[in-house]
């Protein structure tokens, strides 16, 4: 901590503390402000507030610059593994050979689900959206993991997020072929991450199942690309579930649920609906109209992002594999993807787009690369969430463990009626009501 911030008030002035990192932006502590001069700070979606001190990613919005750890996004895209980096977010260091082959085996022999879940996914009907089961089923895994659900042991932290990691591709296959009415699949043991995640969705018992190299390697590197975010959405939500000391199974619960807005992670989905919607470039203006028009509610999605001032590097990585993926898996003129590459051109060189430096997200391309592996759109960002888990448990874990981190509980502007008196029903008037 080194400098102070001088704050002069109509209540009075203070020092405040500013809290300097390793890198990236200091921040001011306003802790003390409330008790020494009885203001608040008021700032919705905490765009300047920095809700925790935290060692797992960095993020530069205005460079495009991601950081698992200290490890560019690009040289970890291009030289590690899923579980490499799984490994790396929750122990903070790249694994020697034995220890990631330690970590994959303990991943590997988790996958697999209490048979009784199975009834679980039967009582929903067979157009429930995945996500919707993905809620259900993970916040349902703390009534079968007792012997992992005391947050303060070290042990039990560390099984559950083992456990979560490893049965979320599980229960995300399980959610497709209840969706299409054919049998579950159980784990093979014999296969890597994504390539397990891969048979347990397409194959089926009747016939054999050839793992494709070139959809398991693109799945393990989109996976990497999606592993953390620091403080996004979905892992705010985590952290503010887990600081009440809820167990991890209903934390990571509720990640899922805040990843699913389209605003998040449910972008990657919508964005294929919108490129399906516009259909062809000649109705490109007439979209790109539509996202510039205050009164329409319409965003391009797959744009803009709350940190990056500049491309996504996970946007420019994955627009990249879009070629590499497609020539090799026969889909090299996918119309929607040739769609995306004239919407984003288009979208670059527009103004409006440039004032804001709204520029292609994560989501943008993500979705391109699911179709050519045959993952149907509802899909999208379930593959998302199992991603995600990685980053949710290791934030989750370093929230644990951080000693100045106590429940989450923002305060409010208030901005309601003064106090006033009960009125009898009798002699009350109807009112307007807004909803
Ligand atoms: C993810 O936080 C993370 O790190 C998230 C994520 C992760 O890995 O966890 O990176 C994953 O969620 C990526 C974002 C996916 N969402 C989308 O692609 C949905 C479309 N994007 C927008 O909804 C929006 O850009 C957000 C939600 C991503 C960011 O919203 P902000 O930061 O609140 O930005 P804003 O709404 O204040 O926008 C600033 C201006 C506004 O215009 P003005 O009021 O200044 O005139 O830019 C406009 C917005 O209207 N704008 C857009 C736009 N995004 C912002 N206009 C048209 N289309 C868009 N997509």
């Amino acid at each position: 901590m080194n400098d102070k911030a001088r704050l002069t008030t109509p209540h009075g002035e203070t020092e405040l503390p500013i809290h300097e990192g390793t890198m990236g932006p200091a921040a001011i502590g306003i802790d003390r402000l409330y008790r020494e001069l009885h203001y608040l700070t008021y700032d919705p979606g905490f765009v300047s507030t920095a809700a925790c001190k935290s060692a797992i990613t960095f993020i530069d919005g205005e460079q495009g610059v991601l950081l698992y750890r200290g490890y560019p996004i690009e040289q970890l895209a291009e030289q590690s593994s899923f579980l490499e980096v799984a490994y790396l977010l929750l122990y903070g260091e790249l694994p020697t050979q034995s220890q990631l082959d330690e970590f994959s085996d303990i991943i590997t022999h988790h996958t697999m689900l209490n048979e009784n879940l199975r009834d679980f996914f039967r009582g929903f009907y067979h157009d429930a959206h995945p996500m919707a089961i993905m809620v259900g089923v993970v916040g349902s895994l703390s009534a079968f993991y007792h012997d992992s659900l005391d947050i303060h042991d070290p042990r039990h932290r560390e099984i559950a997020a083992h456990r979560l990691i490893a049965k979320m591709p599980t229960i995300a296959a399980a959610s497709y072929k209840h969706s299409i009415g054919e049998p579950f699949i159980y784990p093979d043991n014999s296969l890597s991450y994504t390539g397990n995640l891969l048979k347990m969705m397409f194959a089926v018992p009747s016939e054999p199942y050839e793992v494709d190299p070139v959809a398991e390697r693109a799945l393990d590197l989109i996976f990497i690309l999606h592993a953390d975010h620091e403080q996004n959405a979905s892992t705010s939500t985590v952290r503010v579930a887990g600081s009440s000391g809820a167990n991890p199974f209903a934390c990571i619960a509720s990640g899922i649920a805040a990843l699913w807005g389209p605003a998040h992670g449910g972008a990657n989905e919508a964005v294929l609906t919108m490129l399906e919607e516009i259909g062809t470039p000649e109705r490109i203006p007439e979209f790109i109209a539509r996202a510039k028009d205050r009164k329409d509610p319409f965003r391009l999605m797959g744009f803009g992002h709350r940190v990056y001032k500049n491309y996504d590097p996970r946007a420019r990585i994955i627009r990249k594999m879009c070629h590499e993926v497609l020539d090799k898996l026969g889909d090299a003129n996918d119309p929607l993807f040739e769609l995306a590459l004239k919407l984003e051109e288009i979208a670059l060189a527009d103004e409006y787009f440039i004032e804001r430096k709204l520029y292609p997200n994560v989501d943008f391309y993500s979705g391109i690369i699911y179709r050519a592996l045959k993952i149907p759109t509802k899909l999208f960002t379930v593959m998302f969430a199992i991603a995600r888990t990685v980053g949710w448990v290791a934030q989750w874990m370093e929230m644990i463990q951080d000693p100045e981190q106590r429940i989450s509980r923002p305060r409010q502007l208030y901005v309601g009626p003064v106090q006033r008196d009960y009125v009898p029903i009798e002699i009350r008037k109807a009112s307007e009501v807004s909803s």
